[in-house]
């Protein structure tokens, strides 16, 4: 044989092997598995309070508007034949919407655990982070969200692409569908040492600024990597006012603004001065970059 032939014949089979894999990838979604998840209900308190603390933990805590819509009744995030069709669930109980049929234990394992009625795991609603929260606030927000008007849309569709598919069942991105790599018979977390590590935790920082929060990489095609947060970092030295600008309107100190989907900020911008103070002062003493 000769070498060209040779070579010729190594590349075709390679090129067999990788459209293999890549139709094996394509074809089967960690989304068809199903789950069996029974949580505990939790409290659901029905004072007037309880709604403004449920509405801050969905919109600027836990950023739900940033995928279902500022009205939590769905939103389309893309419409490509490449991305596929996502058209996010509509959590009211309008028309088309899950809210007039969820129960309290629907929306614990949903947001705990992000398992649906029929035990499908949710792709990309970063639930390993909804995990943290309280039984009390979770509370709150089950009353929140249970008192959502009805608002009609009934689009929802996930029908991912091939791209997000290979990216999902290839893990090269991180986990997109949680359900799958989560111990749903874990035992509830222990609380967070304060609330600022608590509120961290929920946001889910790390997703895309490591799991150290010493810098990393969000999954958003073309996205750039998330800076370091910590006490190595360039942010160390801003005043708060820097980092609360940021937080509320996506602008970095260079004037240029973060693009929505890169980080979402259109949810935090819902946070309170004291938290967003408390939050500030936690990243900046946390252990930086050793190198
Ligand atoms: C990063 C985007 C994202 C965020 C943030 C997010 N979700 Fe989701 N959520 C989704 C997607 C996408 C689905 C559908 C997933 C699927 O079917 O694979 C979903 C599904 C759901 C469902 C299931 C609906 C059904 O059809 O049964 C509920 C309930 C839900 N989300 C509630 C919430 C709540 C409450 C929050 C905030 C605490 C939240 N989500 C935050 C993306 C998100
Ligand atoms: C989905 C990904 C994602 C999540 C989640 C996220 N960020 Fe970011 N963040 C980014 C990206 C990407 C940038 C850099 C944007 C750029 O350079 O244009 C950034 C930049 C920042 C900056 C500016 C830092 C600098 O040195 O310029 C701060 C501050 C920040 N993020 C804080 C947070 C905090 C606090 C949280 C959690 C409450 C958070 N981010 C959650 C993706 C994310």
């Amino acid at each position: 044989m000769t070498p060209l032939k040779f070579l010729a014949i190594t590349a075709t089979s390679l090129l067999l092997v990788a459209i293999i894999v890549l139709a094996i990838f394509a074809s089967y979604s960690p989304r068809d598995q199903v789950f069996d998840v029974n949580p505990d209900p939790v409290p659901i308190p029905d004072d007037a309070d309880a709604l403004a603390r449920g509405w801050y933990m969905a919109h600027a805590v836990g950023v739900c508007g940033v995928c279902h819509g500022p009205d939590l009744a769905g939103q389309t995030m893309s419409e490509s034949v490449i991305w596929g069709y996502i058209t996010t669930p509509n959590l009211t109980p309008g028309e088309g919407g899950i809210g007039g049929e969820y129960t309290v234990v629907d929306w614990v394992r949903a947001v705990r655990h992000g398992v649906g009625r029929e035990g499908n795991p949710f792709a990309f609603m970063p639930v390993d982070h909804y995990f943290h929260m309280t039984d009390e606030d979770l509370g709150d927000m089950i009353a929140y969200l249970k008192s959502l008007p009805a608002v009609d849309n009934e689009g929802a569709r996930m029908d991912l692409g091939i791209i997000p598919r290979i990216i999902i069942n290839s893990g090269i991105k991180g986990d997109l569908v949680r359900a799958e790599k989560m111990d749903h018979t874990r035992p509830r977390p222990e609380p967070a040492a304060s609330r600022a590590e608590y509120l961290v935790t929920l946001g889910g920082c790390d997703f895309c600024h490591g799991p150290t929060l010493t810098g990393g990489q969000g999954p958003e095609p073309g996205a750039p990597p998330g800076p370091d947060l910590t006490s190595s970092s360039a942010m160390a030295q801003w005043p708060l006012e820097d980092f609360e600008q940021v937080m509320r309107t996506g602008t970095l100190p260079t004037g240029e603004v973060i693009n929505p989907f890169f980080m979402p900020w259109q949810g935090y911008q819902h946070l309170s001065d004291e938290d967003l103070a408390l939050m500030f002062d936690y990243l900046r003493a946390l252990p930086g970059r050793t190198d």
